[in-house]
Order: C-alpha cells, then structure tokens, then sequence
C-alpha cells in the first residue's frame, strides 16, 4: 500500500480526504469506516475484485451490481439500488461505497444523499475521468426523461481513495476519454500542465497528472461547492459535449474533446488538436449535426431561454465565463466543422 498524496478538501463540515496512490484498495478499511453494513455499489463493466476486494474489509458487506452504461442512469437503476438497500436492512449508521466509473459513482452517491435522507457514502472511482473529476466535488444524479443529471444532489463523500494500479484494466479509449478531462482543467485553469500535456507527460508520469488535476478541482470545489460562479469553468466543453453526447456513438469525455474545440480560439485549437490526437480522442466535428447539438442544448438544465453560462478559452490556462447566445454556439459550431486543422 502506498499512499502517494492525500488532499484534504476543505468544505466546513463536509470535509474529507482523497488518497492517491497504489495498492489500496485491500487496504480501504484503513481509509474509510467499513466497520458496519456496507453496500457496495459496482457494475457489470467493472473487474468484480474490485468491489470485492472492498468488500472483504466491511464487518459485513453486500455487492450490488447494475448494468454497465450511461444509458441505465436511470430511474429504474437508482430504484433497484434503493430496494437492494432495503433488502439489506441498511440503517443510517451504516454506509454505502461505489466501486466504478462516473456512472456509478452518480447514482450510488445518489441513492445514498436520499436513502434514509442520507447515509454515509465513500466512492473508489476506477476510471480516469471518475479518478480526476466526477468522484470528487459531491455531485450526484441521474438522468431522467431524457435529460442529463436532471435528478440529482450535492452530497459530498466521506471520503475518496484514488487506486491507480486499476487503471492497468481500463480499456484504452476509457483512458482516452479520461485524459479529454484532464485536458479542459489545464485549459482553463493550469498553463504550465496543458504544456506538459503537451509534451505527453500523461504517457511518462499518469499519478503526477492525476494529482494535478485533483488540485484544479479541489481549488475550484473549495471556493463554489454549489456552482454558483466559478465551479462552472469545470463545464467547459460540456455545454456542445452533452448535446454530441445525446447523439449516441461517443463516450463522455470524448463528446467533451469535441464540445471544448468551439469554445477555444483559433489559436488554442491549433495547439489542443494535436494534443487530442495524440490522446486518440476525435477532433472531427465535420459528421455531427448542429441543429441537433443547439436543441439539446437549449433543453439542458442550464440553459435559459435563447442564453446560457458558457466557457471560452483564448489562452491556455484562462477563461472567460459569459452568457452567450444559441446562435454564437451554433456559429461556433459551424466553424468549428469546417475548420481545415481537424
Ligand atoms: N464535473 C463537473 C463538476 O464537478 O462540477
């Protein structure tokens, strides 16, 4: 077991660890309180050592297991684990641990803020992009009736244990897609790791990337924890990225790869798209349908009226949040699909 950082998000009352490093996932009961009930939340796409490995360090434990997919974020999902929940006699001491990527981290995190009105909750994200983004920071949903996390919670985790050595089982356009959200903290908020991105300091030292954008998220949590103001420069790229992503055929982090290019001036898209290449996330917007992106949209949650909070980047490691029309994204767009660098 090694520990190789342990950041400390700084939230009042809801305060809690995240550990780095390898080899601790049979070793979790030295980093949460696994002395009780323990649901242990996974799914079908995840190796089950892994939640059973958790599992062998609870006093007494019960593996749930949902099927693999953004597509069973859903109702019936969330209402399975809550009736799982119940068929275990779980009690409000007691506590619930997601073993596996962002969706499972959702809707564990989910069923856990409502179930009792809230029980203990610690996540173990196995994804690179649950690793550095969704398993910190205390949101939680799910989909419904067709929209993106419509349903969902800020409730932050007891605590976060980051194992890298499960990554070596992750396939690699996970890994891919992963990275894409790596790459948008360091365009708006870290210069110096988007040059080391450039110069593929992901391929010689993954842990250093993966703490680095911990700390871009944790700065950015720790000083808007509801998303009032800055924690939406993290929704950068997600504005085009959920309505790419609604059109089905990517993955989440690939639809962010797509959603950043028309967000970025000409001049930081030059230097990003190669970086995308290297990473083997697309670049080529020229097959996706506009109109349908812009309707999406218009239709998320954080949309208002013919506006929305949208994030620009003109240099790496800055941004500019603004209010920008449906019609300068849809230019956007446009350009963006014709642009000869893809
Ligand atoms: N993934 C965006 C956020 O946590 O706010």
């Amino acid at each position: 077991m090694t520990v190789k950082h342990t950041l400390k998000m700084e939230l009042g009352d809801s305060g809690y660890n995240i550990y780095l490093g390898s080899d601790l996932l049979s070793s979790s009961d030295k980093f949460f309180d696994l002395d009780c009930r323990a649901a242990i939340v996974t799914d079908s796409g995840v190796p089950k050592a892994y939640s059973e490995a958790v599992a062998a360090r609870c006093r007494e434990a019960k593996i749930i297991t949902v099927p693999y997919g953004e597509e069973n974020k859903n109702i019936d999902t969330y209402s399975y684990i809550c009736k799982e929940l119940l068929a275990f006699g779980l009690q409000r001491k007691d506590a619930v641990v997601a073993v596996g990527g962002g969706v499972v981290g959702d809707m564990a995190g989910f069923a856990a803020a409502t179930y009792m009105r809230g029980v203990r909750f610690y996540n173990v994200p196995t994804t690179l992009l649950s690793q550095v983004d969704s398993s910190i920071g205390g949101k939680c949903a799910i989909d419904f009736l067709g929209v993106k996390n419509i349903l969902g919670a800020f409730y932050q985790p007891k605590a976060v244990l980051i194992d890298t050595d499960v990554l070596s089982t992750l396939d690699a356009r996970q890994l891919s897609a992963g990275l894409a959200e790596v790459v948008k903290m360091s365009l708006t908020s870290d210069k110096d790791l988007f040059l080391d991105l450039e110069n593929e300091l992901w391929k010689k030292d993954l842990t250093n990337v993966i703490y680095r954008a911990l700390m871009i998220k944790k700065n950015v949590v720790e000083q808007d924890e509801r998303e009032s103001s800055l924690r939406k420069i993290l929704n950068f790229g997600h504005t085009l990225g959920h309505g790419i992503e609604a059109l089905g055929g990517y993955l989440h982090g690939e639809c962010v790869a797509l959603g950043m290019l028309p967000m970025c001036s000409s001049e930081v898209a030059r230097k990003l798209i190669p970086i995308l290449k290297d990473m083997k996330l697309p670049t080529d917007l020229s097959d996706i349908d506009p109109d349908a992106v812009i309707e999406y949209a218009k239709h998320d949650k954080k949309g208002n009226g013919d506006f929305c909070d949208a994030v620009f980047v003109d240099t790496p490691g800055s941004y500019r949040l603004e209010s920008a029309s449906f019609s300068e994204l849809y230019e956007r767009l446009k350009n963006s699909m014709n642009s000869e660098a893809i």
